[in-house]
């Protein structure tokens, strides 16, 4: 009878954590004046610190599947300060094609970020020199900080072309941190014209 009240007990206590009241401590309000699109959530990831970023984006009405071409990034902090910033495809010299999703591969973005060593993210895109040729795209990175200070820019390797289609096919590399950020990150992505992987290191 007694362990009978004790395992209630303790079955009453889960259940009252599991049901503790979930109040919010944060509140950010994105800017947004009448004539512009709808912010939306378009990628998060955190900080080792658990200092969140997010990536918004708006559509872009005038053109098909692409977004206004701005790179907006919101710091949250832990201590509920939340820093903003907006860095045009111009300013960040990133080609207008990165800010679109091409219909046949929908979930194929070419613009991802990633929290690389504290407050720095890195950016990876794709670079054409012959934008009507698919073998002239290559995978880029670009490493800025927090208040959308441009650090450094740096070519990652060839971008992935489907050898059956002959099309593009976006952010088919996959990026890694290493267990220790500060020591960078891995890369890995399928080669062209073969069936390997490349495999690189890269040290920031
Ligand atoms: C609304 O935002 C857009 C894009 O940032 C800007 O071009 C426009 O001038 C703004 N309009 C008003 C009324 O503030
Ligand atoms: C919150 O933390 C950030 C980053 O450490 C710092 O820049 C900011 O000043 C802090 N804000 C407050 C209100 O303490
Ligand atoms: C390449 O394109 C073909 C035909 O659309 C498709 O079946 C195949 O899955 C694509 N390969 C990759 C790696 O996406
Ligand atoms: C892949 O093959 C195409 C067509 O044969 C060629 O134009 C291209 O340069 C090759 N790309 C690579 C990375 O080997």
């Amino acid at each position: 009878m007694k362990l009978n009240h004790i395992s209630l007990f303790i079955t009453l206590s889960i259940i009252l954590l599991v049901l503790l009241p979930v109040k919010s401590s944060i509140i950010f309000e994105e800017n947004q004046n009448s004539t512009e699109q709808q912010p939306r959530v378009f990628g998060l990831d955190c900080y080792d610190d658990n200092t969140i970023v997010v990536r918004i984006v708006r559509k872009d009405p005038s053109k098909f599947q692409c977004l206004k071409d701005y790179l907006s990034i919101r710091t949250i902090y832990p201590n509920g300060t939340v820093k903003e910033f907006d860095l045009s495809s111009d300013t960040l010299n990133i080609q207008p094609f990165n800010f679109c999703i091409l219909p046949k591969y929908p979930k194929a973005n070419p613009l991802r970020f990633y929290p690389v060593r504290k407050n720095f993210l890195l950016i990876t895109y794709a670079e054409a020199d012959d934008i009507n040729n698919f073998y002239t795209y290559n995978d880029w990175g670009v490493v800025i900080d927090l208040d959308g200070g441009i650090h450094s820019k740096i070519k990652l390797g060839p971008s992935y072309v489907n050898i059956t289609t002959k099309d593009w096919k976006p952010g088919q590399d996959s990026i890694t941190l290493n267990v220790h950020r500060d020591n960078g990150f891995l890369r890995t992505a399928p080669l062209t014209n073969s069936t390997g992987y490349s495999l690189q290191q890269f040290i920031m």
